[in-house]
């Protein structure tokens, strides 16, 4: 199936960054929301981004208007006759997302493809909240949209393979990298980010260090990642990051404890970059600071104080998530390390170099002994949520302990 028209419905930054990327390929896209003030911050947010490139040279300004004459922004379904997919960027809640479904269902022709952008939440339970199961699908772009290049594409239990083809065809022809992931809770990026992203906040309430000291650990000049977990929080939305994060504390309870940090900066109305203040203050220089809402949390004794920071207390955890996502086989070996690369632009510092590296590469590379005694270490000082996955004992049982023996996530010729 060829896709000719687009539906977008949720014009947030992801839903309107999507709207761009649509354009930029050419085809036509209708974007809908209920909030009219919420279309025009979508519209505002593409025309900036069309405006920088004529700003740097990259495309003429009648280029431009030609790709803003593609978008048409509604508060109605009735342009929805004739999309051939509809990619929907609602809130990260099942009921309205089955709500939203469910008026799509009634809207748009039955052959037309419905993709969830969703970051987390099932698949196959929205399509089950359909007429056509076979044809959701999830399309997980990353924040900035038009910047990240990993598309994961998420089949649920039912969908059907030309879904599959058709969604995996388009993802390409919007120059983006399509990464097939198996259905699982977060599906594969963000099951990797989510115990490095909670231990960060986790560290951060319990006074172990400030976001800014953290931030300097793992970034460009620390561990070599484009930016620290706390700026990457507040520009995914910590509304986002609070409703990912609680999620998956139901289905990964195990290796994820539940901070307290997000609901109190939800409460202090610091929703992040966009709403001017979130981990860290930007425009909103009235917002409750920071340090007095972890001073009072602390206080209140409902968080562990005296516990410590370093970057393993972080990496660690994402890099075991990254070995039991191969372990399940949620992606192949090659793609767990692509999509974290295309997805978040994982790179380490190598002496001052920045170096582009997946997980499994990057652990292969420090000898997989390394990383299960560093593991045991912290599971020793943190508790179980840092015990080694199974795959890396295993390997280091038989000796494929990575670059060093040749065999590791994969294999070397020296
Ligand atoms: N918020 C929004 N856009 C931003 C931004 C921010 N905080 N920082 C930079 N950008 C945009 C810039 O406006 C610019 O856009 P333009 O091309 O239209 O001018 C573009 O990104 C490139 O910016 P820079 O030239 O300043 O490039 P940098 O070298 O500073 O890189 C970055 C910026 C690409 C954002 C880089 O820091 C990066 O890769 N960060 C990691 C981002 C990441 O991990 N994203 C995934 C988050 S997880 C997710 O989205 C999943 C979802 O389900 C929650």
């Amino acid at each position: 199936m060829w896709i000719f028209k687009v539906g977008v419905v949720g014009a947030g930054s992801m839903g309107g960054g999507i709207a761009q990327v649509v354009t930029f390929a050419g085809l036509p896209v209708v974007v809908k929301d209920i909030d009219e003030k919420q279309l025009d911050l979508a519209r505002r947010h593409v025309e900036g981004i069309y405006q920088r490139r004529v700003d740097k040279g990259k495309m003429t300004a009648g280029q431009m208007q030609e790709k803003l004459d593609l978008i048409e922004y509604t508060l109605d379904y009735d342009d929805f006759m004739d999309v051939d997919i509809v990619i929907e960027a609602v809130p990260e809640v099942m009921a309205i997302k089955e709500a939203v479904l469910k008026e799509l269902d009634e809207a748009c022709p039955p052959d037309t493809i419905f993709a969830s952008n969703t970051s987390a939440l099932s698949i196959t339970e929205m399509g089950a909240a359909t007429s056509r199961p076979h044809k959701m699908i999830g399309m997980h772009f990353f924040n900035p949209a038009h910047v990240m290049k990993l598309v994961e594409i998420i089949p649920g239990e039912e969908t059907d393979q030309d879904t599959i083809d058709t969604v995996e065809q388009f993802t390409q022809e919007l120059r983006k990298i399509p990464v097939i992931v198996k259905e699982c809770p977060g599906f594969l990026v963000n099951r990797l980010l989510s115990p490095y992203l909670n231990e960060a906040v986790l560290a951060l309430e319990q006074g172990a260090a400030t976001a800014a000291e953290i931030d300097e650990a793992m970034g460009r000049d620390g561990f070599g990642w484009p930016m620290g977990p706390f700026f990457l929080m507040d520009m995914m939305g910590i509304d986002v990051c609070a409703h990912v994060g609680a999620y998956l504390v139901t289905q990964y309870g195990d290796r994820l404890v539940e901070v307290q940090l997000y609901q109190k900066l939800l409460d202090a109305g610091r929703l992040g970059e966009r709403a001017g203040a979130g981990f860290y203050t930007y425009t909103a220089t009235n917002a409750r600071p920071l340090e007095e809402i972890i001073q009072e949390l602390q206080a209140s004794g409902e968080v562990e104080t005296g516990t410590r920071f370093g970057v393993d207390r972080l990496i660690m955890p994402f890099l075991n998530e990254a070995a039991l996502c191969a372990q399940e086989e949620i992606a192949n070996v090659n793609d767990i390390d692509m999509a974290c690369i295309a997805g978040i632009g994982m790179q380490v510092n190598k002496d001052g170099d920045l170096v582009r590296m997946g997980p499994l590469e990057y652990m292969d590379e420090v000898g997989l002994d390394v990383i299960v005694e560093k593991l045991e270490a912290l599971e020793e000082e943190f508790g179980p949520r840092f015990h080694p996955a199974e795959i890396l004992t295993q390997k280091v049982r038989a000796g494929h302990l990575g670059k060093a023996t040749g065999y590791g996530f994969k294999e070397y010729t020296t």
